[in-house]
């Protein structure tokens, strides 16, 4: 089957459309994959504005669709005639959204139906007002076009985007239980999977996440946003000084996570420090990734050998981290848990997880809600 997916939760817009077979090993391949970043918009603002972020996906994702339904060779031009009643539909869904329904019917009256089993587009978490253009977005599709939409959870795409490997068919195979690290801009948490599609969350942040954290100490240091890649070079390079930065819950008997005491010591000694030289930011971002690395494998290898996990799987942004994945391995090597991470491309923000998701749930029977109750939850717990 044919999945198209979006993506709309936080500063990214994404589309794709992955082909899924059951035969009776899960086969996987992605047909067309494209993604616009406002990364570089938002940077001056040190994080992500809303109504911005809302604007830009209106802007940006009907280009992405026509796009990505062309590299995966699903595009063929056909009048193609929408009743009024579509119509007014279309048009009552995207009302906020400027031009974009207007843009959206010529398009549906000058495009033949793809050959789209499936339509997923996360619904929660994130921004509420970004979340609603692909939500809406999406629903004018499902409704011009008469196909399913499965709405899905953009934790559950970080949880199974590890499975993905680039020009492999096959998923890597999960033993359960298993333990999803999380660790993205808007959360970090430590996800229990006994059972398939069935989640606890065991620990999470009491305040920032970890992506978080990077944005605001490489703020403090004067680096630009998103911060996790910048601080992460700085951190590759030598320095001979050194500080002592705090490892926030480290020793708590529970597995919660707080990072908001490390952005204020960070605060605190760029305070005492006065001007910043380029070795003082060097030291200061390797004591911060250190004290990041050092909770983040503390709690979750505490987790693995409470709940005997099998399979470890991370995702999130911040799971790009090379020091963070290269601790990881060794701490799951020593443990003997199998640990996956995803590729790059899909540790940040993307579609193609959205896609895997929405596919698991229809396989499993999720229920798919009706169009019309489908609402975007910007506080969507996983469960
Ligand atoms: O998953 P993601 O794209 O968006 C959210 O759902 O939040 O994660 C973005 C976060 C940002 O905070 C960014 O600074 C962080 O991931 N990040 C990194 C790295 N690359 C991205 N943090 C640490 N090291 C990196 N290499
Ligand atoms: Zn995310």
């Amino acid at each position: 089957m044919k999945i198209l997916s979006f993506e709309t939760s936080c500063d990214e817009t994404a589309a794709s459309i992955v082909a899924l077979e059951k035969k009776p090993q899960i086969e996987f391949k992605i047909l067309g994959d494209n993604l616009s970043s406002q990364a570089k918009i938002h940077a001056k603002y040190g994080g992500v504005y809303p109504a911005m972020a809302k604007r830009e996906h209106a802007k940006n994702i009907l280009p992405l669709l026509v796009k990505t339904l062309k590299e995966a060779k699903l595009l063929k031009k056909e009048a193609n005639i929408l009743s009024p009643k579509i119509q007014k539909n279309i048009e009552k869904l995207l009302e906020r959204e400027g031009v974009l329904g207007k843009k959206l019917i010529k398009f549906l009256e000058t495009t033949a139906k793809p050959n789209i089993d499936l339509i997923t587009v996360t619904y929660g978490p994130g921004l509420e007002p970004a979340l609603w253009v692909g939500l809406n977005f999406a629903k004018a599709l499902a409704l011009a076009w008469d196909i399913k939409l499965m709405p899905t959870n953009h934790m559950e795409g970080h949880i199974v985007s590890s499975l993905i490997t680039f020009g492999e068919a096959r998923l890597k195979p999960v033993m359960l239980p298993a333990l999803a690290l999380l660790i993205s801009g808007g959360h970090t948490e430590l996800v229990l999977v006994k059972e398939k599609l069935t989640y606890e969350i065991i620990g999470e942040t009491r305040d920032d996440a970890a992506g978080e954290a990077f944005d605001k100490t490489a703020r403090l240091l004067g680096l630009s946003y998103p911060g996790g890649p910048e601080i992460s070079r700085l951190a590759k390079l030598k320095s001979k000084i050194k500080y002592k930065l705090p490892r926030p819950m480290i020793k708590s008997p529970d597995f919660d996570f707080s990072f908001s005491g490390l952005k204020t010591a960070v605060l605190y000694l760029v305070k005492k420090l006065g001007r910043l030289n380029k070795e003082k930011k060097i030291a200061i971002a390797r004591e911060f990734q250190d004290a990041v690395t050092d909770v983040l494998i503390y709690k979750t290898m505490r987790a693995v050998k409470k709940y005997k996990i099998k399979t470890l799987l991370i995702g999130g942004g911040v799971s790009a981290n090379e020091q963070i994945r290269k601790a990881l391995q060794k701490v799951a090597a020593r443990e003997k848990v199998t640990v996956y991470f995803p590729e790059r491309e899909l540790s940040v923000d993307n579609s193609v997880m959205i896609g895997l998701a929405g596919y698991f749930r229809f396989i499993n029977k999720s229920k798919m809600p009706p169009l019309r109750t489908i609402r975007a939850c910007g506080t969507l717990r996983l469960q």
